[in-house]
């Protein structure tokens, strides 16, 4: 089964109009021959000039979030129209930082990537555990359930995209080894086909994130998983081209 490969960036509360329009006019030409998939996922109220920055690039442009509902009385999220007014192809669903800092729950993801998935909107759904959760050796537990929970209900998994994110490496500087990040993400598969399919499960892409850089992304790239990157940190300058152009 042949994955296309997965490159998307989360700029996460960071960039202005300014700023991201100019980055994304110097990466458009270092990544016009990329041989995956590349998406940034912006702050929401950059994105309408972002997808017009991107426009006749190969740099789809994401949401960092979006609700379940169709509309209504839920101050301060945005909708899966609202987004798709823009073209917005990905939204990013269940990040660490949602979890952690805004008490979002598998529930809730559940909701989200179900909204997300019947209105033709990729969800990037991230699971991973803490460092707390690594030590004490439940990590399995916790992506069992991250997935069963949040995954509910989905018809066909292929349609979703998994972001792996140990929470210990998100933003710490401090990457999964490959090794590590390959056994995680083969557990996540084989528990995907347990949840579905087998056969569902190799088409899926799923993708590393935490502490992802130029440096360090050909060797996670290299694992039979590794479908791809959710890069943070280095999203945000020149060096999220090279990890773009990690095959070559
Ligand atoms: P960093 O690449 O900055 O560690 O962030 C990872 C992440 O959380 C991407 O969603």
């Amino acid at each position: 089964m042949i994955r296309k490969p997965f490159i998307a960036g989360n700029w996460k509360m960071n960039m202005t109009a300014e700023s991201g329009a100019k980055l994304i006019k110097e990466l458009a030409p270092l990544v016009a021959n990329a041989n995956c998939d590349v998406a940034l996922c912006v702050p929401a109220i950059l994105i309408p000039a972002m997808t017009e920055a991107a426009k006749g690039t190969n740099i789809a442009i994401g949401a960092e979030n979006v609700h379940w509902a169709e509309s209504g009385a839920y101050t301060g999220e945005i909708s899966c129209a609202q987004l798709k007014e823009y073209g917005v192809k990905y939204a990013i669903i269940g990040h660490s930082e949602r979890r952690q800092y805004f008490g979002e729950t598998d529930e809730g993801v559940n909701k989200r990537t179900l909204a997300a998935l019947a209105n033709g909107i990729t969800p990037i759904v991230c699971v991973g555990e803490t460092l707390a959760e690594r030590e004490g050796g439940v990590t399995e537990k916790v992506l069992d359930k991250q997935l069963a929970d949040g995954l509910k209900g989905v018809e066909d998994v292929a349609k979703v995209v998994i972001a792996y994110e140990p929470v210990w490496a998100s933003g710490t500087g401090r990457t999964a080894t490959d090794a590590q990040a390959q056994e995680t993400i083969a557990y996540i598969r084989k528990k995907i086909g347990q949840l579905f399919c087998p056969k569902c499960a190799e088409k899926v892409i799923i993708q590393y994130g935490g502490s992802m850089n130029a440096g360090n992304c050909k060797g996670l790239m290299a694992q039979p998983d590794i479908d791809g990157g959710l890069i943070g940190g280095a999203s945000l300058k020149l060096d999220f081209a090279t990890i773009v152009n990690f095959d070559k």
